[in-house]
């Protein structure tokens, strides 16, 4: 028995089915990955048809030259040409697009796309194609339908792309243009074993990621003062606790504000202003596992960071008088003995032996003396509230080493948390030790999560870009404003960087807009607590929720 078949000028009738095709004639510039698992309708038939054919690479550069050339005359004509344009690039991104087929990064694809609604009647075969051609032109997509050409439209793949076909069925397009095309795929991060980053902005769906299960296990957070980072921060310590009950965590707490967080869950605190919990020796070789040349060179550099205005002369004293404290002088020297030999040695080391006073009789004479802290629990926050601000570059740098060598010493996960890096972004040397330390600490199975208010402070020396690479996450929350350099840098696009300063804040919208990027994937996302996390960080952080928003507004807007 034969169905009947008959032709339509918009659609096919076979038997009880009605088909509906639905070609485009046009792309936007910009597609998000996955775009079509979001159009796609879930309670309708649908058919979806896409070749794909490489274009050998000798025909793909000329393609490429001859995309540019039209671009350029059109915009030197002033009018738009018509559709004479094969591939769907810019003039720009045709020459960017030329070295990448040439270096094939990217390769052109011949590419095939139709969709077809499938109905018992006419009528609702022709209304979900409406609907769905609705959606595509919300995207910035221009459909067509192949009004008397539907024949040509649904005739199948022939796997040689040389049967005929309506204008609009075939499209030019490289590697990338493609791929974003894969129905199935879409920025979802789902890690099994990972924990819970966010919701995606777009349509909720959570996002899971592992932080073991990558190069590094070190991630970023920068926004503006108020954006959340440190509630993030916690969030997602409290997360990875969770599944890894034997991480150790240290934090380095500028603001004071973990403390409270840190003794909820049975850790302890050092208070460097005012000595609680003990003293850290900064000369206590102890922290590079008893490498005292090593140990040598970390103490020049917290010297430096205390010392910044030191001259070339002083620094190179200043270096052999530490060499040789820790070649020859006591098994464990204390901040005395350094200012003993400063003085020993006279010379140059005048206005040194005056600086180091500060050890002997000034504000940090409290450092003076042998370790006393020795916290054995797993969760420690080291919290520098009180402390001069230009004296926190020096205090965080040798509390840095401590907490390197203590992570370095202790068995299983360990994260280590630097609040307000930035002030270790201030000098080249300590960036240097930074940039070091999350290098490093993936050897012994650590991660640093580093919060800052700008990356911007990072991109100005090769240390600190090195230190951004070795991030395998890195999370934007609201950023006043998106430099040139950090756009370039961390692949920003145009409208990403333009909603980066109108991201949510959490006193708005009690859950944190932000941008991720996670590898090579980029995530709009809602920074959201559970009612119980929120409750117990609104505690340990010692703050509150703004009044009038609820836990469970959800997120709006977005990309
Ligand atoms: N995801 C969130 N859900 C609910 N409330 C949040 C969230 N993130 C932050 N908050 C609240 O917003 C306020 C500001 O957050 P937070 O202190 O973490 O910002 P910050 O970026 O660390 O700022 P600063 O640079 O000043 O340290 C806090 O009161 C916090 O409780
Ligand atoms: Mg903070």
């Amino acid at each position: 028995m034969t169905r009947s078949q008959t032709e339509y000028p918009e659609l096919w009738q076979a038997g009880q089915s009605y088909r509906a095709p639905l070609l485009v004639s046009q792309f936007p510039s910009e597609v998000p990955f996955g775009f079509l698992g979001h159009i796609l309708p879930t309670q309708e038939t649908l058919e979806l048809a896409l070749e794909a054919h490489r274009i050998p690479s000798s025909e793909a550069l000329a393609l490429v030259h001859g995309a540019r050339a039209v671009a350029e005359a059109e915009l030197s004509s002033g009018g738009n040409g018509g559709q004479t344009a094969e591939l769907e690039v810019e003039r720009a991104s045709a020459s960017d697009l030329g070295h990448a087929v040439a270096l094939r990064t990217q390769e052109l694809w011949k590419v095939g796309l139709r969709f077809v609604t499938l109905a018992s009647s006419r009528v609702q075969a022709k209304s979900a194609r409406a609907r769905l051609a609705e959606r595509l032109t919300a995207l910035g997509f221009k459909p067509r339908v192949p009004r008397y050409e539907v024949r040509a439209a649904l005739v199948p793949p022939d796997l040689t792309a040389s049967e005929p076909r309506p204008a609009g069925y075939w499209h030019t397009l490289p590697t990338d243009g493609l791929a974003s095309m894969f129905p199935f795929g879409d920025e979802t991060v789902l890690e099994p074993g990972g924990v819970l980053v966010g919701l995606s902005l777009s349509d909720a769906h959570p996002v899971f990621v592992d932080r073991w299960a990558h190069a590094s296990y070190s991630w970023g957070l920068f926004g503006t003062t108020g954006s959340g980072k440190s509630f993030a921060a916690a969030l997602l310590l409290i997360r990875t606790r969770w599944f890894r009950p034997d991480l150790s965590i240290a934090i380095l707490d500028p603001l004071g504000e973990y403390s409270r967080l840190v003794e909820a869950l049975g850790g302890s605190v050092i208070r460097v202003a005012d000595g609680e919990g003990g003293r850290l020796n900064p000369l206590d070789p102890v922290t590079t596992g008893g490498d005292r040349r090593e140990k040598a060179a970390r103490v020049g550099t917290m010297l430096r960071a205390l010392f910044p205005s030191i001259r070339d002369e002083e620094v190179a004293e200043l270096d052999a008088v530490v060499s040789q404290l820790f070649e020859r002088g006591p098994a464990v020297p204390t901040l005395q003995d350094l200012g003993e030999r400063v003085l020993e040695n006279g010379g140059a080391a005048k206005r040194l032996a005056t600086l180091l006073e500060v050890f002997r009789s000034g504000s940090l004479r409290a450092l003076n003396g042998p370790t006393t802290a020795r916290p054995t629990e797993s969760v420690v926050s080291v919290d520098f509230r009180g402390v001069p601000d230009d004296q926190l570059p020096f205090h965080l740098t040798y509390v840095l080493d401590w907490a390197y060598g203590r992570l370095a010493s202790r068995p299983g996960p360990k994260l280590l948390l630097v609040d307000e890096a930035h002030l270790l972004a201030r000098h080249a040397t300590t960036e240097e030790f930074l940039d070091r330390v999350v290098r490093h600490v993936r050897h012994f199975d650590g991660g640093v999560v580093l919060l800052s208010q700008s990356p911007d402070d990072f991109l100005v020396r090769p240390a600190g870009r090195s230190l951004l690479r070795n991030l395998y996450a890195t999370a934007f929350l609201r950023l006043p404003e998106v430099s040139v350099e950090t756009r370039a840098f961390f692949g920003i696009t145009e409208a990403e960087a333009e909603w980066l300063p109108r991201a949510r804040l959490p006193r708005e919208t009690g859950y944190t807009e932000s941008l991720w990027r996670v590898g090579e994937l980029h995530l709009p996302l809602a920074i959201v607590a559970s009612t119980p996390e929120f409750e117990f960080l609104e505690g340990a952080l010692g703050r509150s929720r703004p009044e009038g928003v609820g836990v469970a507004a959800p997120p709006k807007g977005g990309l």
